[in-house]
Parts: C-alpha cells; structure tokens; sequence
C-alpha cells in the first residue's frame, strides 16, 4: 500500500513513524513533512491548503491512501478534491470538519445529537456578549467561533479580559465553566461505525503547575490509571457514536479522525470541544500503545469497512511524551537554532524516540529550530514512572538554545498511581 501523509507536525511525525513500521505499508510518502519525518518517510513540498495540489500530487504518487493530518488543510476542504478524484482518504470533508471550524456548528451537533456540554451561547454584539457573561458568572470562558490555533478560547475571572476577547472576535461562543480533569479521547469513525481509542492527558499550559498561557500542548501521556472504569464505553455511548449518527443524518457524514475533549466534572462527563483530527501532543502516546498495525484502520475508516475489522489491540505499556519549545514560545519563538543530541537521545532498544515537529534540514544537513514546538520525545515503559524517566533522560540529550519544556509532565499520575 502507498500512504501519502499531508502535514508536517510531531503528529504526522508519529503517524508516519507507525505507517513506516507496518508491512503492508509499501510506500510512505509525506508533504511538506520535516527534518524528521523525511527520515521515514519521502517528503515533497506542497501547498497543504490547496486541494488541487495535494490531488494531484496523489496522483502522480498512486497513492492507495492519503491521511490528512492537520485542521487547516481539513477545514479548506483539502479531503473533498481528493475524494472527488476516487482516491481513499482519511480526514472528514469540509462540511463534517466544522464541527472543529465552528463553535457554534459544534454547539448544534451536539444539541441535536443529545451530548453533554456546556450551556453556552452565541454573541455577535458587545450587548449579547456582556449579557452571557452575566448570565454565568466567573470563571468566563469566551471561545471564538472559528479556527484560532489554539488562541482562540479566553478562560478568565476578569470579565474586562473576557469582553476584550469578545469584542476582538467576529462571532463567539461564550459559556459555562467546566470543572475537573480533561481527557483526550480519539475515535476513528467512518462515518457510521466508531472505534474509540485510548484516552490520554495533556498538558496545555505553558508551565509547570499548569502556569503560564495556554499553548498547543506541551506533553502527554497514557494511560490515565485515574480514569474511571468505563469511561471509554460511556463515552462511546453518550458522545461519540450520537456525533457521529447525528452528522451522518444531516448528509454529512463524518469519515475520519473525532476528538473529544472532554471534563470530567462533578455533574458528569461534559464535551469542552471536538476536534476533526489526531491531537498533539496526545497522538505520541496513543500511537506508541497501538498494537494493531496502523494503515489497514485508517484505510478502512476511508472505504467505509471499519465494522469489518478485528478489535483493535493495546500495549499494556505506558507511554509519555515531553514537548521541546523553542524560547519565547507560545508568543514570540525563535527560530533557526542548531538542534543537537537527536541520537543520543533515542535508545538503541525502541524504548524512547524523537518525534519532530518545528523543524527543518539546513544546505549541510544539519537540524535547525523552525517553529514553537521543536519535538518531542517520546518513550514507553511498564508504568508511567518508567516511561517518564526515559522520557526525560532523553529531553537532557536535546541541546536546543534557549529551548523549554515542562519538567511535569504525567507526575502527579505516575505518583497516585506508584
Ligand atoms: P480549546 O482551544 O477549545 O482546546 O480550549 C482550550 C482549553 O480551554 C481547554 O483545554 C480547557 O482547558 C479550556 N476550556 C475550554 N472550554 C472550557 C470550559 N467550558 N470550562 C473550562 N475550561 C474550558
Ligand atoms: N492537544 C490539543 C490539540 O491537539 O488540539
């Protein structure tokens, strides 16, 4: 099988780190990838926003399948052109991936499909805004309607901050305060059978003690030995199945990646926001637990047979994943820093790998910063507190100019659980 991979993060990193170890993968090919995953992979440059280019490149690749990894690419329609053309793709249309475009068309879904979320509402006035807030109280949580990589949502006691956010957003989804530990639970779903994942955690605060401002992520692990037991069922129940059987009834079936976030509050387990496709950091960990080889899932998903397919099968491993940043991440990174220790940081035994994700090859092949997030390493072990370690020997290996990382990451699981 030929996989083309569109995107160029740590998660299409480990997605094409899977592809490239599983047998029936004859061809894995990745656009625009980066330093990293063109050690896996053949990269080619491409517009990943232009669904004329990635079709054709497809094309002249024969691609069997082509996996879409980013929201950008998702919500331009990328998935549309290349479906239109024959060709398996694996990624939701335009339409289906508005449910991680727009808050409020989430909002619909899940009114209409029965989920548990937060009360919410939509404001397009400082008037409306002003009003929702009041209707809440603090905490305020002011999300903006549209694609804001990751800027988009406000989480504040101080309601000038929150109608600031407000006032600078064309269209906003202003609701109740969730309380209570987030879980990351990933489905893949053809549009009608849904196979959920494990659940992971990440950690989206720049800081440790989960301080400083809300980033793309900064590490992740799994499993969560907390969790309560059945929560994957329940959620399956009660979240992802009547999302998926709601999208399917409006004519827009949902074919892909679903990720829910979600809080377990007090009152119940609540969806915070759906995204349309793999997360990352929390792909790391998840992919690294994933026994079943990847590509005949993900084909599947794309023809439609997912209910054909065997259970898939986990590891009883543990896995953690620490993100490097540049310095000045989230808000001004540097970039083009020499990256050394790559090697070094990777064990000879599998256990502990470098997964990049803002970075590019210079004319001499040297690895340079490209980007806020940097890599990530990840690592596996026979518990959170082993696969930690390893995790952070490796990151000691990383040298990186200024670079940052949490040193917290899955701590306080691996403690309650140890
Ligand atoms: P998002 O950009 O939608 O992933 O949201 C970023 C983060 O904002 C989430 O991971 C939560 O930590 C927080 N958040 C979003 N919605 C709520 C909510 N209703 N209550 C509390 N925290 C929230
Ligand atoms: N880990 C958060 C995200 O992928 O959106």
């Amino acid at each position: 099988m030929k996989v083309l991979v569109i995107g160029g993060g740590a998660r299409e990193h480990a997605l094409c780190r899977s592809l490239s170890q599983d047998p029936a993968v004859s061809e894995l090919h990745c656009a625009p990838g980066n330093a990293g995953i063109a050690r896996v992979a053949t990269v080619h440059p491409v517009d990943q926003l232009d669904g004329a280019q990635v079709t054709a490149l497809a094309q002249r690749l024969a691609a069997d399948l082509v996996v879409v990894g980013p929201e950008a690419p998702l919500v331009a329609g990328v998935a549309d052109p290349l479906r239109a053309a024959g060709i398996p793709v694996f990624g939701p249309s335009a339409e289906a991936a508005q449910l991680e475009g727009s808050k409020a068309f989430a909002k619909d879904v899940m009114a209409g499909a029965a989920v548990p979320t937060a009360r919410s509402y939509l404001c397009t006035t400082p008037e409306e805004a002003a009003e929702a807030l009041d209707a809440f109280g603090p905490p305020y949580v002011v999300k903006d309607d549209g694609l804001a990589a990751g800027k988009g949502v406000v989480v504040t006691a101080d309601r000038t901050a929150a109608l600031a956010h407000a006032a600078a957003c064309d269209r906003v989804v202003i609701e109740e305060y969730l309380d209570g530990p987030e879980v990351s639970l990933f489905a893949i779903t053809d549009g009608t059978t849904v196979l959920p994942l494990q659940p992971a955690q990440d950690f989206k605060r720049a800081l440790d003690g989960d301080a400083g401002p809300n980033t793309g992520g900064m590490g992740a692990y799994s499993p969560l030995p907390w969790a309560p037991e059945g929560l994957v069922a329940e959620v399956l129940e009660t979240v992802l199945q009547p999302t998926v059987d709601e999208l399917r009834r409006r004519g827009t079936p949902f074919s892909g990646l679903l990720y829910a976030g979600l809080a377990l509050t007090s009152r119940g387990t609540r969806v915070i926001e759906f995204n349309a496709r793999f997360g990352d950091p929390e792909t790391q960990v998840v992919l690294a637990r994933l026994r079943t080889p990847l590509a005949g899932v993900l084909l599947a998903a794309a023809k439609g047979t997912l209910a054909d397919l065997e259970p898939l099968r986990w590891s009883e491993q543990a896995a953690v994943t620490v993100v490097v940043a540049a310095e000045g991440y989230p808000a001004a990174p540097r970039s083009g820093d020499p990256i050394e220790g790559l090697e070094k940081a990777e064990a000879a035994d599998g256990t502990v790998w470098v997964l990049h994700a803002g970075t590019r090859a210079d004319a001499e092949g040297r690895v340079l910063s490209a980007g806020g997030r940097v890599l990530s390493v990840t690592a596996t072990g026979a518990d959170l507190t082993q696969a930690r370690e390893r995790a952070y020997q490796g990151v000691a290996e990383i040298r990186l100019d200024g670079s940052q990382h949490r040193t917290d990451i899955a701590l306080q699981a691996a403690r309650d659980a140890g």
